[in-house]
């Protein structure tokens, strides 16, 4: 039987194929907790639960039912919302030979080829206008509507000697027979969302493998998903706050899911903006605190960026840090770089690891091999815009970027585990 914790995971991951999917079942889930759901230009005052949302950005905070301005502190935990695929251009019908195809952009660091002869379904959202007002519409459909087929070996016989694909070139996919019509995708989501084609504006649509999540492997140790990177950060930060039956005194837990993370976090939603900072600030000042008790507070402040880690894999070995093997099934994964690309010190390491003691939840240290470039994370982002010291943790994962992913079955327990001992640690 699945673990209650991977079988929530995979509801969450299948339920969530776009960014705005995130925020807006962020929102569903802490509302089901006892959050309180409102806008960004509400106020946000006297409320002990409150959750916002700003396109695929979603903020959530739960404050201690004591709090002396002059002691105020966060504890916060970071993820990304976004996950590397193919979108729908502005103009995207085209054909070529016969075939009707929808022009994609990439999004962030795909893995080109795991997006070859997958079924595709779409989502996103959609802005219609009557011609007097505007509404955003999510769209998810799960039929199968697109494939990108992989060029036979017997036309490319060097294809298993690295294969090479041009993203203008070979990503596009097929989505019909005959002649392409200018309108054909519009006419789809007008279709799918109920409204006549001449009401859609504009849309923010991306694919996704239609495969639902599964446990894999001889005793089911492993598990298979789209979007584990970072969906299922986002997971365990919501679980842990959502489930928070008390936090310590003069304290305020926020969960920050940001949008835009695989592209540089540079937008109004990206964790480069001002949305965190501005939101601590009404936190705070909406419990009586000055601006000079809120400056004070960051720094008894403490923040926690979630985000997948490496885990060493079986055929690459050689790719790995030898010394820094970390596992599947081994727990949250500290992890650790000397040019900050990690935002990890010794400080915020210790901090945490006492977080994790304190729920005997086991802990492993991943550095990146030495001589490859290291990727990054919202965290030292966070941590400059903050002045704050944060941590990179993360579950071990395979696959990374691919458009399906792999884990191991018990780390989004163990993870959960211990992002609800860091809120809750006195
Ligand atoms: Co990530």
């Amino acid at each position: 039987m699945t673990e209650p914790v991977l079988q929530d995971l995979f509801n969450w991951i299948d339920e969530t194929p776009s960014p705005y999917h995130a925020a807006s079942n962020a929102c569903a889930r802490l509302a089901d907790s006892g959050f309180t759901v409102r806008q960004p230009d509400d106020h946000w005052n006297d409320l002990e639960k409150v959750v916002v949302k700003w396109g695929g950005t979603v903020i959530a905070a739960a404050f201690s039912p004591k709090i002396n301005p002059d002691f105020l502190r966060f504890r916060i935990v970071g993820a990304h919302t976004d996950s590397p695929n193919l979108r729908i251009k502005p103009k995207p019908e085209f054909g070529s030979a016969g075939y009707q195809q929808l022009g994609v952009e990439i999004y962030g660091g795909v893995l080109l080829n795991s997006w070859l002869d997958r079924d595709l379904g779409l989502s996103g959202r959609v802005v219609v206008s009557d011609g007097d007002s505007h509404e955003t519409l999510l769209f998810h459909s799960n039929q199968p509507l697109l494939r990108v087929p992989q060029l036979a070996i017997h036309l490319d016989r060097e294809a298993n000697e690295g294969l090479k694909l041009d993203r203008q070139m070979h990503l596009s996919p097929v989505w019909g027979l005959g002649d392409s019509k200018e309108g054909a995708f519009r006419s789809f989501l007008a279709d799918e969302l109920n409204v006549s084609a001449t009401e859609i504006v504009s849309w923010d649509v991306m694919c996704h493998d239609l495969t639902p999540s599964s446990v894999l492997g001889l005793d089911e140790q492993l598990y298979a998903a789209p979007r584990i990177d970072n969906l299922a950060s986002c997971h365990a930060a919501l679980c842990a706050l959502g489930s928070l039956d008390t936090l310590p005194e003069n304290t305020i837990a926020v969960v920050a899911l940001f949008d835009h993370e695989e592209v540089g976090s540079e937008s109004s939603t990206g964790a480069k903006g001002a949305l965190l900072s501005n939101s601590l600030e009404r936190f705070a000042t909406a419990r009586a605190s000055s601006r000079e008790q809120y400056l004070r507070a960051l720094n008894r402040s403490f923040c926690v960026s979630a985000d997948g880690a490496h885990a060493v894999h079986p055929n690459y070995v050689d790719r790995h840090e030898p010394g820094h093997h970390v596992a599947l099934n081994g727990g949250p994964v500290i992890k650790v770089n000397a040019n900050v690309r990690y935002a990890t010190d010794a400080e915020s390491s210790g901090q945490f690891q006492a977080y994790l003691k304190s729920a005997n939840i086991p802990f492993q240290q991943y550095v990146h091999r030495t001589n490859l470039p290291c990727g990054s994370t919202i965290g030292p982002i966070t941590a400059a815009q903050l002045g704050m010291p944060v941590i990179d943790v993360g579950s071990a994962q395979l696959s990374m970027h691919s458009a399906r992913e792999m884990g191991g079955a018990h780390d989004p327990a163990l993870l959960t585990s211990g992002l609800s001992a860091f809120f809750a640690f006195d």
